[in-house]
Formats: structure tokens, sequence, C-alpha cells
């Protein structure tokens, strides 16, 4: 296994058509060990091959269990309701957005030696799945999100909001 740098915003490789897996081969078991391995060390919660600069439909994702989910050729098979929330992407560092997406999400997906499968993420697992196979056609969720906020920025605006759902919870006592 090798630890991959991982591609930043503006790299063309993060703008690519990804192609499918045709051979399920050791090759294609390095590429998934090394995303494995790049993404448990750079603290994320998915990763897809283009952002190590590999043009192929293969992501990880980590599943409600902190397991780490191969998904090779990944179609979105269903998806329902909504969710709000902040997004961010190794690719895109130290900046966050925000975003919406289906809350429930389906993925048909073949493993390592090439047999279906589907799984159901919900929630984190939800917008992850929709967020890297999103890169493997080139997109980045920057394309969905208004403005781009640093941490201490998002920290700054949930301060503030909370000051003022203190406020108005002070102003109702005093009535
Ligand atoms: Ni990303």
């Amino acid at each position: 296994m090798a630890l991959r740098k991982i591609l930043t915003q503006g790299d063309p490789a993060l703008e690519k058509q990804c192609r499918p897996v045709e051979k399920f081969d050791r090759k294609l078991h390095w590429l998934l060990d090394d995303l494995k391995e790049t993404l448990t060390t750079a603290g994320g919660v998915g990763l897809a091959a283009p952002q190590i600069g590999i043009l192929r439909r293969v992501v990880v994702v980590e599943d409600e269990n902190e397991e780490l989910l191969e998904l090779v050729n990944p179609v979105i098979v269903g998806q329902e309701g909504k969710q709000e929330g902040w997004e961010g992407c190794l690719s895109v560092p130290n900046q966050y957005g925000w975003v919406d997406r289906p809350s429930l999400v389906t993925v048909r997906a073949q493993d390592r030696d090439g047999n279906f499968f589907e799984v159901t993420g919900e929630e984190t697992v939800a917008r992850c799945f929709c967020h890297e196979l999103e890169h493997l056609d080139g997109h980045l969720f920057v394309e969905h999100a208004g403005k781009l906020y640093s941490p201490d920025e998002i920290d700054a605006m949930e301060e503030e909001k909370e000051k003022k759902e203190e406020f108005s919870r002070r102003r109702k006592k005093k009535r």
C-alpha cells in the first residue's frame, strides 16, 4: 500500500470523466488499498480515484460503522428525502459550503472482484455517496454551494446563531 498525493481544485484530473473498470485485477486492488490508506491518513470520509490522479470509476466511502466501503463502477439507483448541511472535500482544503442532498441514497456497485451489490446510506453516508460519485464525472461540490466558508467563519456564524437564540429565549422568559 502506498500513500498518494491528493490533488486539489484546479488540477485537470478533477474535471475529467472517469472510465469504467473492466479488469478486476491486482492493479485495481492496489488502487483500492491506496485510496483507503490515503483517505484514512487524511482523516476524510470519502475519496474518489480521480482525486489521486487515476481516472477510473472507483471510490471509497466510510459507512455508519466507520468501515470503508469499496465501490467500483458505482451508480445511484435510488434516492429519497432531502438534507441540508455543510459539505467539504479533501480536494478543496479548508473550505465548506452549504449543500442540499437526498437524505437516503442507494448505490449499485461492484466489489474488488467484480461482484455486484447494492448498499443504502443515510445522512452523512448518503451525502458522501453523492459527493464521491460526482467526482467520477469531473464535478466538485462547490458547484452546488453558494459562498464557501473557512472552519473559523463557520464557528463564528454558529456562535452568532447561538447568541441570538439565547437572547430570544431570555426575552421570552421575561414576558
Ligand atoms: Ni471530494
